[in-house]
């Protein structure tokens, strides 16, 4: 890949956007900066606290950092995640759970210590949720924040389960899901009454204080809600638009997804 594939743009003074020829290479290059994140923390002899998603955005992420951890050694010993969200009520042991989902394209194939995985249980009994999501953010707090953040984008402009009308100081919490979000997983479930209406999400709050953020999107379907994170007014109506504020978000696009935003038409 030569720097010539890269088309770089920075999208006013604060977010900065970069759009990529192919999904493929903008997944190596995010890959690429978290192996150098974690091998810089292992040479420092630190933690490397990842908040990590799910969905079909970050999964050529992750096969590139499995092949760099076969072929060039990757070692995620010290590394240390924490995953934005997982369906509410979902056993682990589910094909569509989000741990199965991380365990299939990642965890399963590195040697990361189980212990250093977290990603929000549902299975809990309903009482035990507000303590255990307490427990979350407060474990987020005790490594000092998260290093580098990764997301996807949801078309209600959600980040994480943080559906519209989630504002910056949300924290770790049950949520309802968006009309529009389970109608976008309706294939996943096999039809709309198998999706569930909850899940458990990592709040706003520790999502925007993480130290780096990188927000992925692909193809013309993400155009439009891009186009209202990055230049529409700043509203918890689009929980997304508040990365608007955050000076340490990279916005990493492929055409498709770039094509509405003014700076490209
Ligand atoms: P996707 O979902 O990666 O499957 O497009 C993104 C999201 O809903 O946050």
């Amino acid at each position: 890949m030569s720097q010539s594939d890269i088309l770089c743009k920075t999208l006013g003074e604060r977010v900065s956007v970069r759009v990529f020829p192919s999904q493929m290479v903008a997944s190596i290059v995010v890959a690429r900066r978290i192996a150098e994140l974690i091998r810089a923390k292992q040479a420092a002899g630190m933690p490397a606290v990842l908040g990590l998603a799910t969905g079909n955005t970050p999964i050529q992420v992750y096969a590139e950092l499995v092949r760099m951890h076969r072929e060039e050694g990757l070692s995620f010993a010290n590394v240390v995640t924490f995953n934005l969200d997982e369906y509410y009520p979902m056993p682990a042991s589910s094909a569509l759970s989000y741990v199965s989902f991380m365990r299939k394209h990642l965890f399963d194939h590195v040697d990361i210590p189980q212990e250093q995985i977290h990603i929000p249980d549902g299975t809990l009994d309903e009482e035990a949720i507000l303590g255990y999501c307490r427990d979350y953010d407060q474990k987020i707090e005790d490594f000092g924040g998260l290093d580098f953040q990764l997301l996807g984008i949801g078309l209600t402009g959600h980040i994480g389960f943080n559906e519209p009308g989630s504002t910056p100081d949300t924290v770790t919490r049950l949520v309802t899901l968006a009309d529009l979000t389970r109608r976008d997983a309706i294939d996943t479930f096999g039809g709309l009454a198998h999706v569930p209406e909850k899940a458990i999400t990592m709040g706003m709050r520790s999502i925007l204080q993480a130290r780096e953020i990188v927000l992925m999107a692909w193809s013309p379907k993400k155009a439009e809600i891009v186009k209202k994170a990055l230049e529409g007014e700043i509203s918890a109506e689009v929980p997304a638009t508040f990365l608007q504020l955050c000076p340490q978000v990279e916005f990493i696009l492929d055409r498709g997804a770039a094509s509405l935003l003014s700076e490209y038409v």
